[in-house]
């Protein structure tokens, strides 16, 4: 059987040239670049966990979502979405993101969405949940979304089947315009998250059942 006090020395013997260099001044340069390539493998291991979902670019968000490959362009919902790991438009800071919707729609040349918040709803919708799903006649819409994995389908003639859709990720918030005639919804598809979201409209007629349809699309 070997001698346990025998392996340590052997060991010791083995690693201690090692251990003189590390003590010698000359190993500054050396530690320092040790401990620089260890920041870079971090950064590097963050950069490609992050770069799926966060990116601030709406197009490259949407190729590498894999959920995305039947789903339709941002510019045929009227929507613009923002990540929120990085800064941006709606991030411009650490305190977390804040935006206005009228502008920040205005701003992303969203045409057609309310000019004012005459009425405003706010709510939450539940993991397999859907709002909306209706179309109002006498109001221009801006919505803003965010929480959690939803579906945003907005009605488009120009497209085939008649709306368009889009999947909005858990970490990113989306701004999206829906004009008076035009139908729209919101399903969340998260597993666990909540969606929520605000509705600005530009009238307050919508307490008039008669000026809304109402199920619009059977699928959902
Ligand atoms: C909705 O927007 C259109 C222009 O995009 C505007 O003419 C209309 O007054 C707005 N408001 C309503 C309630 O339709
Ligand atoms: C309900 O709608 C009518 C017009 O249809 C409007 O005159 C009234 O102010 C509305 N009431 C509320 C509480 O929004
Ligand atoms: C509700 O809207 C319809 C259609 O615009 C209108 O004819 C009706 O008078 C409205 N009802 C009320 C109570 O405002």
């Amino acid at each position: 059987m070997a001698n346990p006090r025998r392996v340590v020395i052997e060991n010791h013997r083995l690693l201690s040239p090692l251990i003189n260099l590390l003590k010698k001044p000359q190993a500054i340069p050396l530690l320092l670049f040790f401990f620089l390539f260890l920041t870079w493998i971090t950064l590097r291991l963050q950069h490609s966990s992050h770069v799926s979902s966060s990116s601030s670019h709406p197009k490259s968000t949407l190729k590498s979502h894999p959920d995305l490959k039947n789903l339709d362009d941002d510019d045929k919902v009227n929507l613009v979405r923002f990540g929120l790991a990085s800064l941006s438009p709606v991030r411009k800071d650490d305190r977390g993101w804040l935006l206005d919707p009228v502008i920040l729609a205005r701003d992303s040349q969203l045409k057609g969405g309310a000019s004012s918040c005459v009425s405003i709803h706010v709510g939450e919708i539940r993991p397999g949940g859907l709002r909306g799903n209706h179309r109002h006649h006498t109001c221009n819409e801006t919505f803003v979304i965010w929480g959690a994995k939803t579906r945003f389908r907005l009605e488009n003639h120009k497209v085939e089947k008649g709306y368009a859709e889009v999947l909005i990720g858990e970490d990113e918030v989306a701004v999206a315009v829906s004009p008076s005639g035009t139908a729209h919804a919101l399903v969340n598809v998260d597993p666990v998250r909540s969606t929520f979201f605000i509705g600005c409209q530009d009238s307050d007629m919508q307490n008039n059942s008669s000026t809304s349809d109402y199920k619009i699309w059977k699928d959902l």
